[in-house]
């Protein structure tokens, strides 16, 4: 009779959905995080001394000092996540371990929550609503001049990265009559262009200086670091918002939080921060600010749907096949 075959120790970093991590447990040898608090490098050195696969989040640094301590079971890492900025990619490369994401299922989750910033800066929706709710404050009824926000309809919006996300974002953008500029490193086929009636800027400098309102939509790599440097930050017009859902990293957040004060940029939605979970307290005292922890995925569904393909990538893998979300460093 031929033996069952062992089942991988899989060392989960973070809480996930119950039915993820029940599902997991039924089919691994699975660690679980029940208490949710995230590890320390050093207990992160521990899990991959440990674990043939590694499950890490974006709040777990997956470095090369904690790589090189990797056991010699450590094959796969597969990141509850789309986003790889966290992984050294390069260490784990050249120590043979695989790296998974999740890419596709919080595509439109997050370009609503996108969309979402994109209406509301412009439009004061929490300075209103902050208003509503602020004891402090008593409501004496409508008034022609008060609380004017900006129109987005006809505006343009400057797409900085065209992949799922940034084109998930257009969609709806176009739905909501704003014309669609976009810089990205490869121009998007021409069925895409011609259906989101679409402008491609190769000079990422001269669609910043003609955009009222820009998207950061691309991942974080060595080479999109403060792709949004200072220098590219001026180019902006005074009347022009920035939000940025894809990495705080993208942008150089002191000269963004300096141009805020200086009223040289009218205003920003920030989903994510250089410094997670530290955020800029200028951009916080900020009423040009809508500053939010990190949630544009945050559905149930959408974490759900993750959970699936991590357990997708970690049973192909186990089972002698190539898993489905391979991340290759060059695709970055
Ligand atoms: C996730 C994200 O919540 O997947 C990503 O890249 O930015 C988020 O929406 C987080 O990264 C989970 O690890």
């Amino acid at each position: 009779m031929p033996t069952p075959q062992k089942k991988p120790v899989v060392v989960v970093t973070r809480k996930l959905p119950d039915v993820v991590e029940t599902r997991m447990c039924e089919l691994f040898d699975t660690r679980l995080n029940l208490e949710d608090k995230p590890l320390s490098q050093a207990q992160l050195v521990e899990a991959v001394k440990t674990a043939d696969v590694l499950v890490p989040t974006v709040t777990d640094r997956i470095d090369r000092a904690v790589l090189t301590q990797a056991g010699p079971k450590l094959r796969l890492i597969a990141n509850f996540g789309t986003g790889v900025d966290n992984v050294d990619l390069d260490t784990a490369r050249n120590r043979g371990i695989l790296v998974t994401n999740t890419p596709g299922v919080l595509t439109e989750d997050t370009a609503d929550m996108t969309m979402a910033l994109i209406l509301a800066v412009p439009r004061r929706l929490a300075e209103g609503a902050a208003y509503m709710r602020d004891p402090a404050t008593k409501w004496s009824g409508w008034s022609p001049t008060w609380m004017l926000g900006h129109r987005i309809y006809g505006k343009r919006l400057g797409i900085v990265g065209m992949g799922r996300i940034g084109q998930a974002v257009a969609r709806r953008a176009k739905a909501f009559g704003l014309q669609i500029h976009y810089h990205n490193r490869r121009r998007v086929i021409e069925e895409v262009e011609a259906e989101l009636e679409a402008t491609f800027w190769e000079s990422l400098d001269q669609m910043l200086t003609r955009v009222d309102i820009v998207s950061i939509n691309c991942p974080h790599t060595p080479g999109t670091y403060h792709l949004l440097s200072a220098r590219r930050l001026k180019l902006l017009k005074p009347s022009a918002y920035i939000v940025n859902t894809a990495r705080g990293e993208v942008v150089d957040e002191n000269e963004l939080a300096r141009l805020l004060e200086a009223g040289a940029i009218a205003g920003a939605g920030l989903d994510v921060f250089e410094h997670e979970p530290a955020v800029n307290p200028r951009l916080l005292a900020s009423d040009r600010v809508i500053a939010l922890p990190h949630m544009s995925s945050a559905t149930i569904e959408g974490r759900v749907d993750m959970g699936e393909k991590v357990i997708i990538n970690i049973k192909a893998f186990a089972d002698g096949h190539a898993p489905p979300d391979r991340v290759h460093p060059a695709m970055l």
